[in-house]
């Protein structure tokens, strides 16, 4: 217990204590990471992409849910500018404001225009999936394409959608933008494309989300999720969060407003099974354990070594026909 209470960060503690102080929950996830940067959202958006190319499923959607957007809908406004017809974001929490959605959107249509090479690993050292290559995918976003994608016509009635987005993913126009969000929102078969960037480590409940994602695609459709197994900083070893008993990580995680499920790779693989997608692409990222099999807390005995080196994975799924 001593060897596990050691890996936990004394600030983490403190802040997670503090959360179950009346009013403090609130000081914590006010910002949510990168889509506040036009650069990032262009290069994630650009990475799945990429890698759906790579891994031979589509790269054209008619409509396209997004989990998690957080400060921005700059993923899929992205998507929008590169031909996907329909954008519905979810989140958990009202991140995303007009204004720094409209300067995204000028910003990303500028990237586009230019076809400017995807930011790699030099700008944003965190970001995964990495790319073999950053060059812009002149082969997926053909010219012609673009200039359908881009027009001036099409343009105005993204910025309109943006300065008033549908709160329904029923709504006609482009966008649409949901949070809080509930299970339900989306009707079942009519999604192309399901993606997230960092969010699915932490809805509490995996199976059901996994089950609901499943139920949004039509046949063919696919899921493209690019998911951190790390602690998020809380413990001094990046997968220090396995070695906490459930007691001790209550009191680091607190009632911080968002919390990771600690659920390990071979968990979304198996869920994304079970629910009757098959999965295509499984780019997992590697790094040394620095916790040993004998520190895990009894909750997590049943990781595989490969679990217990997964930092994160890009996992792309499609739904049978
Ligand atoms: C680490 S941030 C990532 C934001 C953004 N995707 C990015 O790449 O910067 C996690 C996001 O997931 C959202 N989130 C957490 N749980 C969620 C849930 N159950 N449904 C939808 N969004 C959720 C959070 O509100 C936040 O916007």
């Amino acid at each position: 217990m001593l060897e596990n209470q050691v890996s936990v960060k004394a600030r983490a503690l403190v802040v997670g204590m503090a959360t179950y102080i009346p009013g403090l929950q609130g000081l914590t996830g006010r910002k949510t990471g990168g889509t506040i940067s036009a650069r990032y959202c262009y290069s994630v958006w650009l990475r799945h992409l990429s890698m759906l190319h790579r891994s031979a499923l589509p790269t054209t959607f008619a409509r396209m849910v997004e989990l998690g957007p957080g400060d921005s809908l700059g993923i899929g406004l992205a998507a929008l500018l590169s031909g996907v017809e329909r954008y519905v974001g979810l989140d958990a929490v009202r991140y995303a404001d007009d204004t720094r959605n409209l300067r995204i959107v000028d910003e990303l249509i500028a990237l586009l225009s230019d076809r400017a090479s995807i930011p790699d690993e030099d700008e944003f050292p965190l970001v995964r999936p990495l790319l073999p290559s950053y060059a812009f995918p002149a082969d997926i976003l053909t010219s012609a394409r673009l200039d359908v994608a881009l027009h001036p016509k099409r343009l105005e009635l993204i910025r309109a959608a943006i300065s008033n987005p549908a709160t329904s993913a029923r709504g006609g126009g482009p966008l649409s933008y949901i949070a809080p969000w509930e299970p339900g929102v989306i009707e079942s078969g009519t999604v192309d494309l399901v993606l997230s960037q960092t969010m699915l480590e932490f809805p509490p409940d995996l199976a059901a989300m996994y089950s609901e994602m499943c139920r949004w695609l039509r046949p063919g459709g696919v899921m493209s999720h690019e998911i951190d197994f790390k602690s998020i900083g809380l413990t001094v070893e990046w997968n220090g969060h396995w070695s906490c008993s459930d007691a001790l990580w209550r009191l680091v995680a607190g009632r911080r407003r968002h919390r990771i499920n600690r659920e390990p790779h071979s968990t979304h693989i198996s869920l994304i099974q079970r629910v009757g997608c098959r999965v295509v692409c499984d780019e997992r990222t590697v790094q040394r354990s620095h916790i040993t099999r004998a520190q895990l807390a009894p909750r997590f005995r049943h990781l595989t070594n490969e679990d217990l080196a997964t930092s994160s994975a890009l996992i792309q799924a499609i739904k049978p026909y």
